[in-house]
């Protein structure tokens, strides 16, 4: 089986994980130490936030040389050091490829706009004499931006920019820019890095009458960096993040030769709306609708991530009611999204985030699991932008009550020890990682049940969406002949049951229950 398709991926910001030196700003010397830590949880993949020289006007995703490292974080040695401690606990990494655009610092920029209107150097990112070229595109950043378009003093002229206006596009219809992107990738895959998380790939292309996004040309070049990977290097992956509908992602796939991996983001808002409206439907609606990839594609699935909840691709009536239940100040809201951590989102329940994880954890597709999310982090919507959502990890007793690392470990009841059995039930059982996926009736609307099967074992996962005791009949008909035999999670005998036959089941508000199935031929041996 594909590494990434067992993987349990721990998202992270090496500038707000761990401080070696005491200078309030996190490094790889601090990473390196939290290693056990993430082994300890189940985390097989790690995946850094961009830690490349920069600016940080953008926390990194605007790039001033892609093949230096961020001075505060530490030096490249650092860097190796941390990739070859990672590997030594069989732990992969995934870095960042932010190619749509550098930062207005890097020496390219610097570089084009000093040049002839013409020249080569010019020609490296995309430049107009008038603010009117690509009007089909969106602004993306609409909070702060209000065109795509920046004029520069210095080149006069115009220059492209899909996000902020201090990070100018590349110009991909230019060859030389395709080769120095080829090069950057390889610069980082032969470092060693098991993974590239495509950022804002949706648009490195533009054309007249177009939105600019998803357009054919990406895609091609994306079998390019696809085609050079697979013939130098072995077990290395792309993850795509496109924000887009279920359609649109699912084209990054490609017949298997683009990307290996795609973030869910057609599921995420969908997961948020069966938890506000206590419904399963959402949930069991898209995940039906993507459930076939290409072979060797995986979806990467998550809660939250460092940017806000995006309510982009969601229907203007969907995203009013998300935004009404989890975002009722002002203050919460971000282009169109919502900018708060999962655990306050979800009313800091601990049954509830220990559901929600149960699903992240045993829908089909990779988990993705955002720092300090396993032990339910607090966000402060009072710092600008997308800053609150990037607090340093508290280690130790932050004044929050129990939302620490110190303070939970080792209890049993806490949501880190429960996400800790979660992950560990879940790399246990091959069912769970990479079965098939039936969605079941369960006489309950409230109530959510799948069945996960390999040729070796079925689990089947109930979970109540709903913050009162449901019960529910889950249909195993289908099933092969099954009896539930054992709880997972808690060891708990299950409730007798006749094979074939419907099996009622009471479930406390917001629990989730992994049931082992054995059939009753295997049960008589
Ligand atoms: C991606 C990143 C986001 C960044 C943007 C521009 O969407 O996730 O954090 O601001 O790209 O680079």
């Amino acid at each position: 089986m594909a590494w990434y398709k067992d993987a349990v991926i721990y998202q992270l910001h090496v500038r707000t994980f761990a401080d070696s030196n005491g200078d309030g700003v996190g490094d790889f010397a601090g990473l390196i130490t939290k290693l056990d830590y993430l082994a300890g949880l189940g985390v097989t993949c790690l995946w850094l936030m961009p830690f490349a020289e920069s600016p940080l006007r953008d926390d990194g995703y605007d790039v001033s040389h892609y093949e230096r490292i961020h001075a505060p974080y530490g030096t490249l040695g650092d860097f190796e050091a941390l990739l070859a401690e990672a590997h030594a606990r069989g732990m992969r990494v995934v870095t960042e490829l932010v190619i749509n655009h550098t930062s207005d610092r890097h020496p390219w920029f610097q570089a084009a706009r000093h040049a002839p209107a013409g020249s080569a150097e010019r020609d490296v990112y995309v430049w107009s004499d008038t603010p009117e070229r690509y009007a089909g595109a969106r602004v993306i950043f609409s909070d702060v931006e209000t065109s795509n378009w920046t004029r520069d003093p210095v080149a006069k002229a115009y220059y492209w920019h899909r996000f902020f206006a201090h990070q100018p596009d590349l110009n991909f219809d230019n060859p030389h820019v395709r080769q120095a992107v080829l090069n950057v990738v390889r610069f980082w895959l032969d470092k060693g890095v098991d993974g590239l998380r495509l950022d804002a790939v949706a648009h490195l292309f533009e054309r007249e009458d177009t939105s600019c996004e998803n357009l054919p040309e990406t895609h091609a070049f994306l079998k390019e960096i696809r085609a050079s990977l697979d013939e130098r290097y072995q077990e290395r992956i792309l993850l795509a993040e496109v924000n887009e509908t279920a359609e649109r992602t699912r084209a990054y796939f490609g017949d298997g030769d683009e990307c290996h991996m795609a973030f869910h983001f057609p599921l995420m808002p969908r997961l948020f709306t069966a938890f506000a409206r206590e419904a399963a439907e959402p949930i069991v609606d898209i995940v039906t609708r993507t459930a076939e990839l290409p072979d060797g594609c995986q979806w990467a699935l998550f809660l939250r991530n460092h940017d806000e909840l995006t309510l982009s691709a969601v229907d203007p009536a969907e995203r009013a009611a998300l935004q009404a239940i989890y975002a009722p100040d002002a203050a919460m809201r971000l282009n169109h999204g919502i900018r708060r951590r999962f655990a306050p989102l979800l009313g800091n329940n601990r049954e509830r985030l220990v559901l929600a994880h149960a699903l992240l954890l045993s829908l089909p597709g990779t988990p993705v699991l955002y720092y300090g999310d396993e032990i339910g982090m607090a966000d402060d919507v009072r710092l600008p932008d997308r800053g609150g959502l990037r607090l340093p990890m508290p280690w130790n007793d932050s004044g929050e009550a129990g939302i620490s690392v110190s303070a939970q470990a080792g209890d049993a009841a806490s949501l880190l020890e429960r996400v800790r059995k979660l992950i560990a039930v879940r790399q246990a059982r091959a069912a769970l990682r990479h079965g098939s996926i039936a969605f079941l009736s369960t006489g309950n609307p409230r109530v959510l049940a799948f069945l996960r099967r390999t040729a070796d074992e079925q689990v089947l996962v109930v979970a109540n969406l709903a913050g009162s005791a449901q019960h529910a009949t889950p249909d195993i008909a289908d099933a092969d002949a099954p009896i539930p035999i054992v709880d997972l999670l808690d060891g708990a005998p299950v409730e007798p049951v006749v094979p074939g036959g419907p099996h009622r089941i009471t479930l406390a508000p917001y629990a989730c229950r992994w049931l082992s199935l054995v059939t009753g031929r295997r049960l008589r041996r």
